[in-house]
């Protein structure tokens, strides 16, 4: 059995940034930070199925869904452990409306981080993996003052580092800083994060879609034609593909980091602008994708290139293997120009 690097997340964090003599080494503080976090929400939801938390709080997120506690605990975890490091200017949560500033007493720093405090909330109860986002980028307004909105509102192509935690059979810590996309699994005996990929590369093309298909009705014409497509029987390009959607997206991209596939959340009639945040999901699960050799686009465009204009903004995304998200956008180019 091949045997890993013993390493462990905050080496691999440090290591990384020796290789750029520029850093200040204030991202890794924040990437530590974030990952103590990290380790406080996954005891919490490994918690959940024994103690008395679950259920609706009975509130509705600025979505418009409802929130579950343990949505609230991550948001607020992460407010808590981050505040007041004085690296971060501004937050912003997909679970509070408006921007989240440094409280007064705090320093302020450079950086700008944005978050999905728990992602595929609705699989709480059932004990499906779901996982927390997150996205960094550099201020973008003057040093020492209150980070802003136009901070928080930048392109993706702009975030100095981003990942996720999925909270699964084992907790996973997958990051970027620019260089590749690594991934870390928490041993909980000792608490730390040890290197289990390093460099992942998403496989060119796979023979596993992620849709919700229940929303067949309402999509678009050329999704509908590329989804009958790969379940169509054909020896040479690996046909009939394999369905599987978890209805989480840490845990569906996760799946695709290791064995390729393809991610969809389209628009379709009745949601122009499909469902997923770019701000809070699609920019950092963008990032870490192309960072590891993948494709990410809304049928149309780069993900990283789509100018934010909200906060809570939606946007469709195909995201995953390289040559399955180039065919999705094929067909539908091509259905758009038979109109
Ligand atoms: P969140 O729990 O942060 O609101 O995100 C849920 C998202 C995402 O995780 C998942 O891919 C998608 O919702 C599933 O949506 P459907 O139930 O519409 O398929
Ligand atoms: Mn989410
Ligand atoms: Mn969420």
């Amino acid at each position: 059995m091949e045997q890993h690097k013993f390493m462990t997340l905050s080496r691999h964090i440090i290591e990384g940034e020796k290789m750029h003599p520029e850093a200040t080494g204030e991202l890794s503080y924040l990437l530590r930070d974030l990952s103590l976090a990290a380790k406080v929400i996954s005891l919490e939801v490994n918690k959940a199925g024994l103690v008395d938390i679950l259920g609706f709080t009975g509130d509705n997120n600025v979505h418009g869904e409802q929130v579950k506690k343990l949505d609230m605990y991550a948001h607020d975890m992460l407010i808590r452990a981050m505040d007041h490091g004085g690296h971060l200017c501004v937050m912003a949560s997909e679970e509070e409306v408006e921007i989240i500033h440094i409280p007064k007493k705090h320093k302020v720093g450079k950086y700008v981080l944005l978050f999905d405090p728990l992602d595929g909330s609705s699989n709480i109860d059932a004990n499906v993996s779901i996982g927390t986002i997150f996205s960094i980028y550099q201020r973008i307004t003057p040093e020492n003052t209150p980070g802003t909105l136009e901070d928080c509102l930048q392109q993706g192509t702009k975030q100095v580092a981003a990942g996720y935690v999925v909270y699964g059979s084992s907790t996973i810590f997958v990051y970027t800083a620019g260089h590749g996309t690594h991934a870390f699994t928490l041993d909980p005996s000792f608490g730390e994060f040890l290197l289990s990929y390093e460099n992942l590369q998403i496989p060119k093309k796979a023979k596993i879609y992620s849709i919700n298909e229940g929303n067949y009705l309402y999509w678009h014409k050329g999704l509908k034609k590329y989804i009958k497509y790969l379940q169509e029987e054909d020896k040479e390009t690996d046909r009939p593909y394999s369905s599987r959607y978890i209805g989480s997206m840490v845990a569906d991209i996760h799946r695709n980091m290791l064995y390729g596939g393809i991610f969809m959340y389209p628009a379709d009639s009745r949601h122009p602008n499909g469902k997923l945040r770019l701000m809070y999901e699609c920019n950092p699960m963008a990032f870490l994708i192309e960072n590891a050799g993948g494709r990410a686009s809304n049928g149309k465009q780069r993900i990283l290139e789509i100018k934010p204009e909200k906060l809570h903004q939606r946007v469709p995304i195909f995201a995953g293997s390289e040559e399955d998200v180039k065919m999705v956008e094929k067909f539908m180019a091509k259905a758009e120009k038979e109109e």
